[in-house]
């Protein structure tokens, strides 16, 4: 019997027009003025503005920093902290993606531990003593759960690493999750961030440190977005896109607490290296590292496939892998994902390197088998 812990957001609040509770929230815990953190394409499309004018309408205080590019760097960080200390507020209210509540996480962290101020010394599980400046989280894609997760991940830009940074005192004190704001989502954005939220699901149901409660959540999850992702992408069915916004936040509570795998070790090189999308990276990578990891999670391979409504009945080990494979490469493919890594502009050259870097991410600690160099690398292959 193990001891486990559970972290997760003070208050949440979840469904379409949720954001409406951002003034009443503000006034409630006596801010006085806000940074609001989001990209410059969240503020083009009007929907950074969905939130402004809820802020508007009670005259609340508050300056804009959009300077972040999309798998946010160092520099974006260093910037956003500027920017933050210049406007003397006390309270971050991030409306983006994982990349900009990432960064709003990294900031509230260094304000309020400035020895880490060189950002690169949070990379793992540093040891910051205080809590962040308090962040409000609305996340605008469905998605890495980041509104709910004490992770934030950081591209060193020398390095070419992604950081994955683990630190309880960074995890917003309020999510707010109005699927409204991730409606207007393209097609290709809605697909790869969906098929994030699958992968750690999947990762985090399989983990090496999973237990009742986190497959409670991940399995769940999983159910939830093969129901769901397809209608949500192709159709834009607001019922779907309701749910996913759920299922991606379920998934967050889990994984958060336990760890990930390998899938997520890979996928982060190609964002690191070529700046691959995250979810896109995740997608195509998931089903070739599924059929490796499948060995060691046979019972639990076969609970997916229950969950998402497959027979499951009298299969061998080997034809209950490669049915959940079989489906989760299904339905990569019907949202538009391709299929291989070499469609990504990859350099397959590089898969050595790619491969020690790999090996060496935080989320291989929580794969389910055991991994080799030579593993990931031959991965890797099949997937290009
Ligand atoms: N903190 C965590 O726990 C965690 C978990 C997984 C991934 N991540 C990180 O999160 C980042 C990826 O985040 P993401 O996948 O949410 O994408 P993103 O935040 O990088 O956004 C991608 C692009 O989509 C745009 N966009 C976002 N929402 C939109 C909307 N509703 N309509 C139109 N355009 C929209 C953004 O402006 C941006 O250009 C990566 O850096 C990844 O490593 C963090
Ligand atoms: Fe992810």
């Amino acid at each position: 019997m193990s001891v486990n812990r559970m972290i997760l957001n003070e208050t949440s609040y979840f469904g379409p027009g949720a954001r409406n509770v951002v003034s009443k929230e503000f006034l409630k815990r006596g801010y006085q003025k806000a940074l609001v953190v989001t990209d410059k394409s969240l503020v083009k499309a009007g929907i950074t503005e969905k939130v402004l004018e809820v802020l508007d309408t009670e005259f609340l205080p508050y300056e804009v920093f959009s300077d972040l590019k999309p798998n946010p760097t160092v520099e974006s960080v260093k910037k956003g902290l500027e920017k933050f200390q210049k406007c003397k507020a006390d309270v971050l209210i991030a409306i983006g993606g994982g990349s900009v509540i990432d960064v709003a996480k990294a900031i509230g962290i260094i304000a309020t531990n400035p020895e880490f101020s060189d950002v690169v010394s949070l990379n793992g599980t540093a040891d910051t003593k205080n809590r962040s400046i308090p962040i409000i989280a609305l996340p605008t894609t469905a998605g890495t759960a980041a509104e709910v997760t004490i992770n934030y991940v950081i591209t060193d830009e020398k390095s070419v690493t992604k950081m994955v940074c683990v630190d309880p005192n960074d995890i917003p004190v309020l999510a707010i999750i109005d699927t409204e704001l991730m409606a207007e989502m393209p097609k290709s954005l809605a697909a790869a961030t969906g098929m994030d939220a699958l992968t750690h699901a999947i990762e985090g149901y399989i983990t090496k440190g999973s237990w009742v409660m986190t497959d409670m959540m991940h399995l769940k999850a999983i159910q939830m977005i093969f129901a769901n992702l397809e209608k949500a992408v192709n159709e834009k069915d607001p019922e779907a896109i309701n749910n996913m916004g759920i299922a991606q936040y379920i998934a967050g509570m889990g994984f958060s607490n336990v760890g990930l795998g390998i899938v997520h070790s890979m996928a982060h090189q190609l964002g690191a290296v070529y700046d691959t999308p995250h979810g896109v990276a995740n997608a195509v990578l998931l089903p070739y590292v599924l059929e490796f990891n499948g060995e060691a999670c046979v019972p639990k391979m076969e609970e997916i496939g229950r969950a998402i409504g497959l027979d499951m009945d009298a299969l061998t080990p080997k034809e209950i892998i490669e049915k959940v494979v079989q489906a989760v490469r299904s339905l990569a493919l019907s949202v538009g994902i391709p299929e291989k890594m070499r469609y990504l502009d990859v350099s397959k050259e590089d898969i050595k390197m790619l491969s020690k870097k790999a090996l060496k991410d935080p989320c291989t600690a929580g794969n389910p088998r055991e991994v080799t160099v030579s593993d990931i690398e031959k991965i890797y292959e099949k997937a290009y």
